[in-house]
């Protein structure tokens, strides 16, 4: 039997799939989680305790009672756009939130912890696919504030011994294919959920962020990962710092880049529906591509992608918007 595993935004859209992980490799999640983004219904693995990282006290408190083996770090703020027009917040939450939290670690020598860094620490890329090796270069405050806890981490390593994964996710996508839980944000920002609602009705149309990038069809390129193999990888980092293997930062992605018309056409393909789509402005800030070597996860950490196309990813978030309808 493996132990109890705090998990900070447990509640949220990545954080309980992990919870999931975590209950079927053994492990007892204890979510913790400000509710602010969270969802009580996403809650089903273990405990929550309603609390803000930035709260020492409340911190010990859970610490004390529950006595993790281990930290997975989902709590962060991650709107873009909020990061540029905001930045106060984003750094506020996210990096004094995370010494907050690496402080507590240390009081009760709690000494492993996985982080959920980005591809937004990479900013815009010089050559694809992205090695860990790339420079990083963030274009944004959000991609800043996961970037200066990389750093922190790496201090915190060689200073006091806490060791981490740092994994640095490219775009999370999908539900859980059971039907537990599934994304749900609001305001809802990302491609996917918007393609689906526009494709169920429930928003009258989607925006196409630029035609006019130097892609294969003008539109931007991302790299969509199937949430269920993000949470995967969460236990196979969890198993190799249990196992001695030291800190490590690795890219979690499929090494597949889709178009953002090849999305609209697989949710058209998946749900049997016309999505109407219009042409826009290129998004400030968006990168003409993205996509990973994700090499080094598989060779590192074990991780082994099972729901690694477009397709499962489109199907499993199309079954999951369609069961919450009602
Ligand atoms: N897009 C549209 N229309 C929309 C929404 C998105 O065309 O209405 C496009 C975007 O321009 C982008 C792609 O769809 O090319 C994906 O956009 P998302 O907003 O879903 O995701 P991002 O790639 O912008 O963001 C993701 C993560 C962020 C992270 C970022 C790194 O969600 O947390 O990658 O670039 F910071």
């Amino acid at each position: 039997m493996n132990g109890v595993i705090l998990v900070t935004g447990g509640a949220g859209y990545i954080g309980s799939h992990a919870c999931k992980a975590l209950r079927l490799a053994g492990y007892t999640p204890v979510t913790y989680d400000n509710m602010v983004y969270g969802h009580d219904w996403a809650v089903k693995w273990g405990p929550l305790e309603t609390a803000d990282i930035l709260d020492a006290a409340a911190l010990d408190r859970v610490f004390a009672r529950y006595k993790p083996e281990a930290v997975l770090h989902f709590a962060a703020f991650a709107y873009v756009g909020e990061s540029v027009a905001d930045p106060q917040k984003y750094y506020h939450n996210n990096v004094t939130g995370t010494l907050s939290l690496l402080a507590a670690m240390r009081r009760h020598a709690c000494s492993r912890i996985v982080f959920s860094s980005t591809c937004a620490t990479y900013g815009t890329p010089d050559v694809l696919p992205l090695t860990e090796d790339h420079p990083q270069r963030p274009i944004n405050p959000y991609g800043h504030s996961k970037l200066m806890i990389e750093q922190i981490l790496r201090d915190f390593d060689a200073a006091y011994g806490v060791k981490h994964a740092a994994l640095r996710y490219f775009n999370a996508a999908g539900a859980d294919p059971d039907g537990d839980i599934g994304e749900d944000h609001d305001p809802e920002t990302h491609l996917i959920p918007l393609v689906i609602h526009a494709a169920q009705g429930r928003r009258s149309r989607v925006e196409i962020f630029g035609t006019d990038y130097d892609t294969k069809d003008g539109t931007c390129v991302r790299d969509y990962i199937h949430v269920t193999d993000l949470a995967a990888a969460h236990i196979d980092a969890l198993r190799c710092l249990e196992n001695g293997g030291g800190s490590v930062v690795c890219n979690l992605g499929t090494g597949n880049g889709f178009t953002v018309r090849e999305v609209i056409g697989m949710v058209e393909r998946v749900s049997g529906k016309k999505v109407p789509a219009f042409e826009g402005p290129r998004r400030p800030g968006d990168p003409h591509a993205l996509y990973a070597n994700a090499a080094k996860a598989v060779a590192r950490l074990g991780w082994k992608p099972r729901y690694d196309n477009l397709e499962a990813i489109v199907e499993t978030a199309w079954r999951w918007h369609e069961s919450r309808k009602g």
